[in-house]
């Protein structure tokens, strides 16, 4: 198995150091930034390069990369970071965390990080580029697109559909039979009873539409 770049020097690229240290299938290598976010040469003890030299230092022959750009600021952003690593001829890895409860019948694209304890339900599939936190339910027979972020304690229903860049907030129920339109954002403890509208920002329980961000995207504070 190869060792991985992290792409990012995030807080969560903290998190995914500290959690992929209980995973021997994940062995990290390094950390690389774009030239203006570098800090340092080193970062949690391992070398943190600039990820132009990335190709050059540690070559896609022989390393694996997982991007780490949470984007939240501007969730649009996730798609550009997940594709500037992957123009670069690097196999993106998923990172499943060793106490998440998943079984085989589960279909994935690449670059997907899910952190346990979180059980994923049977018969799902999911893109590229999530990330599932902590303390997360998603019933069977899901299906996720792409560059999605489910926060921690978040429960979805069996048969739930999370459309492209959505943002489900801390704490958020979805109930079974939901579809999150694309770029939805679900305000932290939110309850979800209806099918969403696309780029509607919705909060409350039940949960009802506050506004859209049709074109701007997805901006968190
Ligand atoms: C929804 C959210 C993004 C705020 O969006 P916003 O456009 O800045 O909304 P505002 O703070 O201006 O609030 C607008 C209204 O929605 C209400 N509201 C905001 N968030 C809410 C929530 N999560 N649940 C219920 N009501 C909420 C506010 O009370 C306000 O109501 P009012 O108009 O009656 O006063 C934010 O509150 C939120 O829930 N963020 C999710 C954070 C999160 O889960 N982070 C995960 C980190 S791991």
């Amino acid at each position: 198995m190869k060792e991985i770049i992290v792409y990012g020097n995030s807080v969560l690229s903290k998190m995914l150091y500290l959690d992929a240290r209980n995973n021997d299938d994940f062995r990290i290598a390094c950390f690389a930034a774009d030239k203006q976010y570098l800090r340092g040469d080193s970062f949690l003890g391992l070398p943190q390069i600039d990820f132009d030299s990335a190709a050059e230092l540690y070559p896609p022959s022989k390393y694996d990369m997982i991007a780490v750009l949470g984007g939240y600021s501007d969730m649009r952003n996730r798609e550009k970071y997940y594709l500037k690593a992957k123009d670069k001829g690097y196999n993106l890895r998923n990172y499943i965390g060793s106490n998440v409860d998943i079984n085989s019948m589960v279909q994935m694209g690449d670059n997907n990080i899910i952190f346990g304890p979180s059980h994923i339900g049977f018969d799902g599939a999911m893109g590229y580029n999530n990330i599932i936190r902590q303390n997360v339910y998603l019933g069977h027979n899901f299906n996720i697109g792409n560059n999605v972020f489910i926060g921690a304690g978040s429960n979805i229903g069996g048969y739930g559909v999370i459309g492209d860049t959505s943002y489900i907030g801390l704490g958020s129920t979805i109930i079974n039979n939901i579809k999150v339109e694309k770029e939805s954002l679900i305000g932290a403890g939110s309850v979800v009873i209806n099918d969403t509208q696309p780029f509607s920002k919705n909060v409350g329980n039940p949960a009802h539409i506050i506004g859209y961000h049709t074109e701007e995207g997805i901006k968190m504070k």
